[in-house]
């Protein structure tokens, strides 16, 4: 599938510290959701839309991640001769998407802020790309990343992904500006509010983790980053940058279709866990059955 756009970053350098001590030692990235780690949800979503070249950024004790989407020749013999042939494929099946997104790794190095990684991909590069978070599922008919990629090519500007929330929740999210509600969940935004009080919320809408990046917002990030150097203060945040890009220039913001699981605090993790095992054609009946007994006034015995 051919788009106008062929990167994508996930920056994925975090502590994971509102699941500890689950993420001690695992990467947040590298819990399941389903029977897949958390990322491999989001490397799948984009090379389903068409995207050739995924960097992850990472950080110290994350080489789970690259273990995760490295060939594994020698286990594959393995289960071959043990005549376990499914496990061999979906062994193969994980490593031949990871070639097919052409996953490269980078460092993270740079000050404090979820702009930071960003940057760090962005470097050498002058095209939009794509920017998800790591502890976001999707499971929509359209891929997440190809409605962001949709609502780029309308627009040429950046795009936000965006779902309706509960102004109560304002306090979790990024609430995006409206200037103009146009058509198919597209609306143009003059900016963000960062996790507001719900009466300042200045619409119902949640930034989700999903940007289309483009060159301008890039600037803004280098140019935030060079403040830094020069004076040592604040972070570098990819809404700093987005709402300078938007003083200036347009933006929009794509209503997303589909259902949106957060991996990244244990109840939001707990609920996406639940409900793709309820969703999986052999979990699914397990867990409905397990669901409807515990509901059951106890009879003392069990089966
Ligand atoms: C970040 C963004 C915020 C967005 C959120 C979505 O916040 O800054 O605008 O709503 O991701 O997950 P964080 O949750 O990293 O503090």
């Amino acid at each position: 599938m051919a788009t106008t756009i062929r990167r994508a970053v996930i920056p994925a350098a975090g502590l994971g510290s509102r699941l500890l001590p689950l993420t001690k030692a695992i990467p947040k990235e590298m819990l399941p959701v389903g029977d897949r780690p958390v990322i491999e949800h989001t490397v799948r979503e984009l090379v389903a839309s068409g995207i050739t070249d995924i960097t992850i950024v990472v950080s110290g004790g994350k080489n789970l991640i690259q273990d995760h989407f490295r060939p594994n020749p020698g286990l594959v013999a393995q289960l071959r001769a043990d005549g376990k042939t499914d496990y061999a494929d979906a062994v193969e099946e994980v490593a031949e998407l990871a070639h097919r997104g052409h996953i490269t790794y980078l460092d993270q190095h740079g000050p404090y802020g979820n702009g930071t990684p960003v940057l760090n991909a962005a470097r050498g590069v002058d095209e939009p790309m794509l920017v998800l978070w790591p502890d976001d599922v999707f499971v929509a008919e359209v891929p997440r990343a190809q409605q962001l990629i949709r609502a780029y090519e309308t627009t040429h500007c950046p795009v936000l992904a965006l779902m309706p929330m509960d102004r109560s929740d304002s306090r979790r999210y990024g609430v995006p500006v409206v200037k103009e509600d146009l058509d198919d969940g597209l609306l143009r935004i003059t900016g963000l509010i960062e996790k507001p009080e719900p009466e300042a919320a200045p619409s119902t809408y949640a930034a989700i983790g999903g940007y289309v990046i483009t060159p301008g917002i890039v600037d803004e990030l280098r140019e935030q980053t060079r403040r830094w150097h020069e004076h040592r203060t604040g972070e570098i945040y990819l809404t700093d940058a987005i709402n300078a890009f938007a003083s200036r220039r347009a933006v929009y913001g794509q209503v997303i279709q589909g259902r949106w699981y957060d991996t990244g605090n244990p109840a939001d993790y707990l609920v996406a866990q639940f409900a793709h095992a309820l969703a999986h054609p052999d979990y699914g009946p397990v867990l409905r059955r397990l669901v409807h007994d515990i509901d059951q006034p106890t009879t003392g015995t069990t089966t």
